[in-house]
């Protein structure tokens, strides 16, 4: 089949990969001429691991190409996923302008029946917004072209993006009960085909319902983090250890071992965005979701979590004080550093006069810029925060390392060489990656996420 996706972002890219990757032709648009620049000189703006093999062979195959100009972009094609961004807008909903700017586009160039695919994560009713959008530009040529919006959410993981979608744990479609939709339908049947041998894996329902599934989705494995992180914050106080009691839960098939992981609070691009979004559709419907409420400041609190116990430890002027920071990015395999905890800790801790040294074995780009954002107009702080190279820089000379993100090069450090460099052999662990009975053997000073010191 012959495709398009609409924005070369972690969603936009690996469909496109994927999808080019099982013998449809791709073409990629996006209305960034740097990101587009990048793909046709053979990098990827993004670090996902497997991609840039993807994305390479199917180039070299003239299955994937990549344009910022939407006439080649968007007639003729059988398909058109819109795979741009859905960011939070000020009162916390989500801001549609992206995807309705991509609708309208498409309204401006499609010449046959289209499969609109909206992939992005989208409040219920967005759909119909964007038929219309589509229509209006449609009508406006004078052609009476048809076309149906199905809704396809999005379930992959950074980091394992390749995976996910290419052995997904199911495929959800909402189509409309009309001839388009059921055309609509059997494209998508075909699409996936691929991904969906042994066993059924699509799951076909309304339109409203497909787009209600994703949120419903992300704000239940949030309500489970934020839920073990209250969890673990009460196991530090009575003297229980979060870990064993994961353990002890997770053996229980009704609630499983997954995201059960007690930490410094969950952040990227997805969760911390889908839980507003979803706060403020219930407030448009005059309702409000308690337990959302309760699973946002949760969050919140859960990424001070660690400040609070530097502090206790050190007390509130941190000026005489260097920490060294494992870890930036909002969780290992991704570069992405969007609502990563590691931005409110170290920017708590220069607010308190301390130096910071940070290290992330692949987010140091996009965190020199997250960072660089964060700190505009506080030049003296910046000043404060430097990065180095390799991990065990970090710790020389720092009075404590702080542990942000579970990357596996941070699991089994050379303990000897560790305290050999820090001023004071303490770490502050927020993914909870050591043994506290090995740390003490160790003579190393050690604070981790609900479980006794
Ligand atoms: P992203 O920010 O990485 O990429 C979005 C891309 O869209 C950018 O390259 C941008 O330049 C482009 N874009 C914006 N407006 C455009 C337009 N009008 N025309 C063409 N291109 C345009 O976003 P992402 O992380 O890939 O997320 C995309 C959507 O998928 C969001 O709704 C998100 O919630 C959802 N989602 C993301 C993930 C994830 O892991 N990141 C997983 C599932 C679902
Ligand atoms: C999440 C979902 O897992 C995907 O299914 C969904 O498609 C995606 O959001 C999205 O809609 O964008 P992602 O944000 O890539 O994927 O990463 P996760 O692995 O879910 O982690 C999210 C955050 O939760 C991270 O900060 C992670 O450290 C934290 N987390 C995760 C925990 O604190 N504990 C856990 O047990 C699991």
């Amino acid at each position: 089949m012959n495709v398009t996706i609409i924005g070369c972002g972690y969603v936009g890219l690996v469909t496109a990969a994927c999808l080019a990757d099982v013998g449809n032709d791709v073409c990629c648009f996006d209305v960034d001429r740097d990101k587009i620049d990048v793909l046709e000189s053979g990098g990827i703006p993004i670090h996902e691991p497997g991609l840039h093999e993807i994305v390479a062979r199917n180039k070299a195959a003239g299955r994937l190409s990549f344009t910022t100009d939407p006439h080649r972009a968007m007639t003729q094609r059988e398909a058109i996923f819109i795979a741009v961004g859905t960011p939070s807008g000020e009162d916390g909903s989500a801001d549609l302008q992206y995807v309705l700017a991509a609708a309208s586009e498409i309204g401006r160039h499609i010449e046959t029946f289209t499969v609109v695919v909206d992939k992005s994560t989208v409040p219920v009713g967005t759909a119909r917004r964007v038929r219309e959008a589509i229509a209006e530009q449609v009508a406006q040529r004078g052609l009476d072209c048809m076309f149906s919006v199905v809704s396809n959410p999005e379930f992959l993981k950074e980091g394992a993006a390749i995976e996910d979608f290419t052995r997904p744990e199911r495929i959800v479609v909402g189509c409309d009960d009309d001839v388009p939709g059921e055309r609509a339908r059997e494209t998508m049947k075909r699409l996936y085909a691929p991904y969906n041998r042994n066993r059924e894996r699509m799951l076909f329902m309304d339109v409203r319902s497909a787009e209600f599934t994703k949120y419903a989705a992300n704000a239940m494995l949030a309500t489970r983090i934020s839920f073990m992180n209250e969890l673990a914050n009460l196991a530090e106080r009575v003297g229980a250890d979060i870990e064993a009691v994961r353990r002890g839960i997770g053996s229980d098939p009704r609630i499983g071992y997954h995201f059960l992981y007690a930490g410094c609070g969950y952040g990227g691009s997805c969760f911390p965005k889908d839980v507003r979004a979803l706060m403020q559709t219930a407030h448009e419907y005059g309702d409000t979701l308690r337990i959302l409420d309760a699973v946002s400041s949760v969050n919140a609190a859960q990424k001070q979590v660690l400040v609070n116990k530097i502090v206790e430890r050190f007390g509130d002027d941190l000026s005489d004080c260097v920490f060294g920071v494992w870890g930036l990015a909002f969780k290992p395999g991704t570069d992405d550093m969007r609502e990563a905890p590691s931005r409110v800790v170290v920017a708590a801790l220069l607010e308190r006069g301390a130096r910071v040294v940070a290290f992330d074995p692949v987010a140091m780009k996009e965190a020199k810029r997250a960072f660089a954002a964060d700190l505009r107009g506080e030049p003296e702080a910046r000043a404060r925060l430097s990065f180095v190279e390799d991990q065990m820089d970090v710790v020389a000379g720092a009075d404590a390392l702080i542990v942000m993100t579970e990357w596996k090069a941070f699991k089994s450090p050379d303990f000897d060489s560790l305290k050999a460099r820090l001023k004071q052999p303490i770490v502050f662990d927020g993914r909870n990656l050591y043994e506290p009975i090995a740390m003490e053997e160790l003579g190393i000073e050690y604070y981790s996420i609900g479980r006794p010191r």
